[in-house]
């Protein structure tokens, strides 16, 4: 079964220099418990995804297509009905950690706060369960961090209390928006061994947005490759990392420091005026004369998909 069908969602932002398409014809098939990773350089329309599956999208974007969560379409509730979708059956931990926290609440309390306002717990009780998550998810000293507050911890740390507090009401789906973004080494192992517990305890799927391959290759089970608003590539992840199939994400993978280091020649298109045809054909070294005018389809290729017409 899957939890979360995105099919052919299409947002375009309205701007002073025109129409601005974030994402242009996403299709994606979350399945049950799985980690897909969805990787791709900046402003490529990541962050656009997860938004529009949380319905927090700003008043100047329009949207066109269908997001199924369990069989409803989030794009035709009410306001009201997202509301308990969120946070109870979808999680979300944003890409800024420090402007998602209330300075004044304690960290136990914003852990507890989903408890408290989806499934009307006593506070008490609610930050009992923050204690025995914080002590899960294992921070040292939990009863004694749940009583402090988001100055008193580094932003690594408030990142880590995040995703307790996006967990505590156990969601069948997690979106981890660049979890590690700016973090050094260590907390970024601590933030891995907290998405895999869980993974691994909870059953949670997660969809996870990140530049990083490292990242991607410790936690999930498939990856999807974006480029400009578009998916060019999903592979089971042994597939991904043993050969790719887009050009893109072999010269993307080839640019990476421990990798190679090959800068992709040209620059990311503009996503105002994209290239005709392949959004990728003026940086590709396998260009053809038809890519310059025919956009690919995503096609399937046994358990792998790719939007590219070598494939074709
Ligand atoms: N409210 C908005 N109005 C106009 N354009 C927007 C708005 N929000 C996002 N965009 C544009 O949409 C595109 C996709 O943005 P998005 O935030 O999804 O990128 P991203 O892939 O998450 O990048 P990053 O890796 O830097 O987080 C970008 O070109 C961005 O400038
Ligand atoms: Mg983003």
């Amino acid at each position: 079964m899957s939890c979360l069908h995105i099919k052919n969602l299409k947002v375009s932002f309205s701007t002073p220099l025109g129409l601005l398409k974030a994402v242009d014809g996403v299709s994606l098939d979350h399945v049950d418990g799985e980690t897909l990773a969805l990787v791709g350089e900046t402003g490529c329309g990541k962050s656009v995804i997860a938004r529009s599956v949380m319905g927090i999208l700003p008043d100047n974007a329009v949207l066109e297509g269908e997001i199924y969560y369990e069989e409803q379409n989030l794009l035709k509730m009410s306001e009201g009905e997202l509301a308990v979708i969120r946070g109870k059956e979808i999680g979300i931990v944003f890409q800024n950690p420090s402007l998602a926290l209330n300075p004044v609440h304690s960290i136990g309390r914003q852990i507890a706060e989903p408890l408290i306002v989806h499934d009307r717990m006593k506070k008490k009780e609610a930050l009992l369960r923050a204690v025995k998550l914080l002590e899960k998810m294992r921070f040292e000293e939990a009863e004694k961090h749940s009583r402090m507050f988001p100055f008193q911890f580094s932003g690594g740390m408030n990142q880590r209390v995040l995703i307790a507090a996006s967990v505590v009401a156990d969601p069948k789906l997690l979106i981890a928006d660049e979890p590690t973004k700016g973090l050094d080494a260590a907390l970024k192992a601590r933030i891995v061994e907290e998405l895999e517990i869980v993974k691994r305890f909870n059953g949670t799927s997660i969809l996870l947005i990140t530049h990083d391959f490292d990242l991607a290759e410790k936690l999930s089970d498939r990856i999807a490759i974006m480029y400009a608003g578009e998916i060019l590539e999903i592979s089971p992840l042994k597939d991904f990392f043993s050969q790719q199939m887009h050009p893109y994400s072999q010269a993307l993978l080839k640019s990476l420091p421990d990798r190679g280091f090959v800068p992709i020649p040209g620059a990311s298109p503009s996503m105002l005026n994209p290239p005709e045809g392949c959004k990728f054909h003026p940086r590709c070294p396998f260009m053809r004369e038809i890519c310059t005018r025919r956009r690919p389809s995503l096609v399937k290729i046994g358990g792998r998909e790719v939007r590219c017409v070598i494939y074709t």
